[in-house]
């Protein structure tokens, strides 16, 4: 039987990798934060004067990044980037480069590469459609952009970095539309993921929704 791997994707700060991170944690899986990885690129691509939409180039990179995951720490050549790929411009960063779909061929087998038994719990955009087509279960989380921006908001000054609400919220919208237009691997409701509006609930209830629907497709294989 193949690793079993629970794929949950979703517009930028719907609560997708807290939730993953939790799941993971409790069924002893391994976790990927598929995000991160095209934000560190993104981010070592600013810092070569790589420019965002030269893919020959970007993919030539993606080869040769020396890339570490230890929990939520992501290491590049060795050193923890830190917050650095957690601002606003860095989410920007990467969903300009991870329009281009020959870049994003190249990152597949990184993330294919995170599916070790017992098993793996993914967040993303695209890890029931492109990534992990057979996963176990698939969730699509959502929620308003106003509560998604609130979110994000709380996150960053819970961080110490500063942070403006109605920046956030045009960011995320911005964010959202091109994820979702873009051709290659676009951010979307899979028929076969399961929607979850986590407006107005707590991080407690969705997890257990996961589990329930993870409890259900077990029983079923
Ligand atoms: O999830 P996170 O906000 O960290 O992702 C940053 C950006 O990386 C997203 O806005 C999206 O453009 C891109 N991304 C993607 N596919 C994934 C994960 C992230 O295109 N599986």
């Amino acid at each position: 039987m193949s690793i079993p791997v629970i794929a949950i994707d979703g517009p930028s700060a719907s609560g997708k990798g807290t939730i993953a991170a939790i799941v993971a944690q409790r069924l002893g899986f391994h976790y990927l934060d598929s995000g991160a990885i095209y934000r560190v690129t993104a981010y070592a691509a600013l810092k070569q004067k790589i420019d965002l939409a030269d893919e020959p180039a970007l993919v030539e990179l993606a080869g040769r990044l020396d890339l570490r995951f230890d929990g939520a720490e992501v290491y590049l050549d060795g050193r923890p980037v830190g917050d650095a790929i957690r601002t606003e411009e860095a989410g920007r960063a990467a969903s300009t480069i991870a329009v281009l779909p020959r870049l994003r061929e190249a990152l597949l087998a990184r993330q294919r590469a995170f599916r070790q038994a017992p098993g793996l719990a993914a967040d993303g955009r695209d890890m029931g459609t492109v990534v992990f087509p057979d996963a176990r279960v698939k969730v699509f989380l959502t929620a308003s952009a106003e509560e998604r921006a609130n979110r994000r908001y709380k996150q960053l000054i819970e961080k110490g970095l500063s942070a403006n609400l109605s920046r956030i919220l045009q960011d995320l919208q911005e964010r959202d539309a091109r994820d979702a237009a873009r051709t290659a691997a676009p951010m979307q409701h899979a028929p076969d993921a399961v929607l979850i509006d986590t407006t107005g609930m707590t991080i407690a209830a969705v997890v257990q929704r996961v589990f329930d629907l993870f409890s259900q497709a077990q029983g079923k294989t």
